[in-house]
């Protein structure tokens, strides 16, 4: 027979064994971050409905839901708060004793080595649902800055171990940064949200934090889903004014974001797996459309096949089980 002349990549694919000694990519239960919803309030641990298997809990409750994390292997949580009490200015994301802050506290108390990382923004807090300081139906840039860094000390004072700015004002890291700085924080690592989109896929998470906006949308300061180039100018600033991690959201649909993040930038780059991403895949389960274990481990795969070091994701439990069983 003639001799083809072509290559046998199959070669390598021969075995399970011989697949994992060329494998180039791995997950570990250290990659993920695992955000936290905690509520005011006693004895509640309560699902949310857009969110399967995601809670909100409160203080009572958190313990458990840490001891759980660290057994698992999974070294970091990002604290969401999710207040009684909203108002104009979101003052419960400042007061030192609101929700976020004592959730802070008490797991630093019980779980010192936990990797704490607090969630920065006004959304959660302000009774309008905008990210930032409303006047006249616009929301204001540089009034929120000083709101946000009060914001950062408060959480950084309860012990928080980094600060993940997430509400896309411009200047928010270096407004965060003095205001770190100055009172001692030197030492606080920021996580921005550096590059965040204006995503139909965050729906599920405004349901879980109490989060709509009551009127507009953060199109004017979330970015446009159309825009690649913009997203290396937003990174570059947060690289400028000190950012030390940059997170890019949402993860999937933006994948090739994440890799331009990547190869321009000598910083941890962190994917958000976002609540849309995460319910989408939990739906189709639920139907016996997909296999979920499956599913989750190859789109988490290929978030860190894009350059992400690390993932916030709601499938960080299921995924450090399923790693564990399968080692
Ligand atoms: C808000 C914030 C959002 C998420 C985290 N922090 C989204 C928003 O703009 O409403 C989304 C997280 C998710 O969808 O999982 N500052």
């Amino acid at each position: 027979m003639e001799q083809l002349m072509f290559d046998r990549h199959r070669r390598l694919r021969s075995s399970e064994n011989m697949r994992a000694l060329v494998r180039e990519n791995h997950l570990r239960p250290e990659d993920f971050i695992y955000p936290i919803f905690v509520v005011e309030g006693e004895n509640i641990r309560s699902e949310v409905s857009s969110m399967p298997d995601v809670y909100h809990v409160s203080l009572d409750h958190l313990n458990k839901e840490i001891e759980e994390l660290v057994e698992l292997g999974v070294l970091s949580v990002m604290v969401f708060g999710v207040p009684a009490h909203k108002d104009e200015v979101g003052s419960q994301a400042y007061d030192e004793h609101g929700i976020v802050q004592k959730a802070i506290s008490q797991i630093k108390e019980n779980f010192p080595e936990m990797v704490v990382i607090a969630d920065t923004c006004l959304c959660q807090y302000t009774d309008h649902g905008h990210c930032g300081v409303i006047e006249g139906g616009k929301i204001l840039n540089d009034p929120t800055l000083d709101l946000l860094a009060r914001t950062a000390v408060s959480q950084a004072k309860a012990g928080a171990d980094i600060i993940a700015p997430s509400n896309m004002m411009d200047g928010f890291v270096a407004a965060i940064r003095h205001g770190l700085d100055e009172e001692g924080f030197e030492d606080v690592p920021i996580m921005s949200y550096a590059v965040k989109y204006s995503s139909a896929f965050y729906g599920p998470f405004r349901d879980a934090a109490h989060s709509t906006p009551q009127f507009g949308d953060r199109k004017t300061y979330q970015m446009d889903p159309a825009n690649r180039t913009e997203a290396i100018r937003e990174a570059q600033s947060d690289v400028d004014e000190d950012a030390d991690f940059l997170i890019v959201k949402p993860a999937l649909s933006y994948l090739d974001i994440v890799r331009d993040v990547r190869e321009r930038f000598n910083v941890p780059v962190v994917a958000y797996n976002v609540s849309g991403e995460y319910s989408m895949v939990k739906a189709a389960a639920a139907n016996g459309w997909v296999n979920e274990r499956d599913i989750v481990l190859e789109k988490l795969i290929s978030m860190k096949r894009a350059g992400a070091d690390l993932i916030v994701t709601y499938h960080a439990k299921d995924a450090s089980k399923w790693l564990r069983e399968k080692n």
